[in-house]
């Protein structure tokens, strides 16, 4: 395991010094979640390589251990540690209420575990407080399907005899929710169709991930165009262990350019999911930085020396993909207050997620929020102050932050951030700033 600090220790850091160097990005936390939950469906041995060192990964991990799975590193023929998965004596169809609240991805192992056991029962999922998160899509696609669902006080119960294919309409294309009906549909009897299917790149590596271990499912092509996903059920013996490697985080690299877009430098990423980033990129580019691809190396690199060119963009708003995604809110508000000018941003996608803004205030920053749009005006100094970590992307919007400030700053309760980056610490201690983790 990487170093993280403990998961209470703050992060400190002296800021005001631009950003320099290459950085490997890591693999992608939110197409190595549904891909691990997928392994239950598959009775055989599953080697994930490339899989992110976070602890979101090891919660899912021991998610998978709590049904009777097996989990373990491996050493591939590549040299690279990877996580072994066989499901063969999967028995258990429920899930510990510790790991299910701890982390809202718990609630995609529904749809898994009804195609393998028949069965399964979760309490009401946790998660990062970013605003309302009800479950209504996920439990309305697998009714669809079948399943019989029934609350006991906080916990959630599902049960299937048999599985079939229908059609399911989604009235908002929710990621976890098209996830959790693939899952479920992949060895349901006949066909289903998920109409307004969630569009992201993490949909379709699970799909990639599920076709190359034996499942059905048509999306090629027609997914973007017309959010739409059909898949044959297959028998649960077609199934079939395979090694697979996760794709890269998109969201760690657009954290990492809006890192260099405020706090200046020049950074290349190595490892990128450079298709994935279009929306970033362009937002990058109209403030002013230069970014440039090698589409062959997968690299990125982003130029925003000259900070007189560094200027806001009028408006941005958060949709869902391949709009400007709602997990690169937090870093885009910090690179808006290093800019010169005014943006105002929409968000979309959750309700409470200008939740930095109060930290980023008491480091100076000049931002309004009204309901779901907050006004940056930008060109002011930050001063480094001791700030709150209180959910993932903010969190690492205030490491950011700190990294642009005067002084110093601390981010304390860190361990939101270890949830989805593996070695923040280490990433910007390589490009050149001071930080460190304390206590
Ligand atoms: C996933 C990502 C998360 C990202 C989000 C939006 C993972 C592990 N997490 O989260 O990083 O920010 O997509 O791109 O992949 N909703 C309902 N009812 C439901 C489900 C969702 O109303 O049953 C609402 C949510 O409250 C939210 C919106 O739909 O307002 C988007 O949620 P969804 O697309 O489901 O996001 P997640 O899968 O939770």
């Amino acid at each position: 395991m990487a170093h993280f600090g403990r998961s209470d220790a703050s992060i400190r850091m002296e800021g005001k010094r631009p950003l320099s160097g290459r950085i490997r990005i890591q693999g992608s936390k939110n197409a190595a979640l549904p891909i691990l939950a997928a392994c239950m469906l598959i009775p055989g041995k599953c080697v994930l390589r490339g899989c992110p060192d976070i602890t979101d990964i090891e919660c899912m991990c021991n998610l998978l251990k709590s049904t009777g799975a097996s989990v373990s590193t491996v050493c591939t023929d590549t040299d690279t540690e990877a996580i072994g998965i066989d499901t063969r004596s999967v028995r258990e169809h429920r899930l510990p209420e510790r790991y299910v609240s701890a982390m809202r991805s718990s609630v995609i192992m529904m749809g898994a575990m009804l195609g393998r056991l028949g069965e399964v029962c979760v309490n009401y999922p946790g998660g990062c407080v970013i605003g309302e998160r009800p479950i209504d899509l996920h439990l309305y696609g697998l009714e669809k399907l079948g399943a019989q669902i029934w609350i006991e006080g906080n916990h959630i119960h599902a049960y299937a005899d048999e599985l079939r294919g229908a059609v399911v309409d989604f009235p908002f294309p929710s990621v976890g929710a098209t996830q959790n009906v693939i899952l479920a549909a992949v060895t349901a009897q006949g066909t289903t169709v998920i109409k307004n299917a969630a569009k992201e790149p993490e949909i379709i590596e699970l799909c990639r991930f599920l076709n190359t271990a034996g499942a059905r499912i048509d999306y090629s092509g027609t997914l973007l165009k017309t959010g739409r996903i059909v898949i044959q059920g297959v028998e649960l013996s077609r199934l079939q262990g395979i090694v697979y490697d996760v794709i890269s985080d998109r969201i760690v690299a657009g954290t990492y350019l809006f890192a260099a877009l405020a706090a200046g430098g020049k950074v290349t990423l190595e490892n990128v999911p450079i298709g994935q980033l279009d929306s970033i990129c362009d937002t990058i580019k109209g403030m002013g930085a230069s970014v440039t691809v090698d589409a062959g190396r997968n690299e990125m690199a982003i130029d925003a020396c000259d900070r007189d060119r560094i200027v806001n963009v009028p408006y941005i708003e958060t949709d869902v993909y391949p709009d400007f995604p709602t997990d690169l809110q937090s870093p885009l508000l910090v690179a808006a207050c290093m800019a010169g000018g005014t943006l105002t941003v929409r968000e979309k996608i959750f309700s409470s997620r200008f939740r930095i803004v109060e930290e980023l205030r008491r480091m100076g920053a000049d931002i309004e929020v009204t309901g779901d749009t907050a006004v940056v005006t930008g060109g002011r100094e930050l001063e480094g102050r001791n700030v709150i970590a209180r959910e993932l992307r903010g969190g690492a919007a205030l490491v950011v932050a700190g990294l642009c400030a005067s002084g110093i700053t601390t981010v304390a309760d860190s361990g939101y951030i270890r949830r989805g980056y593996q070695d923040i610490v280490g990433d910007f201690a390589a490009l050149g700033a001071r930080i460190s983790y304390v206590g």
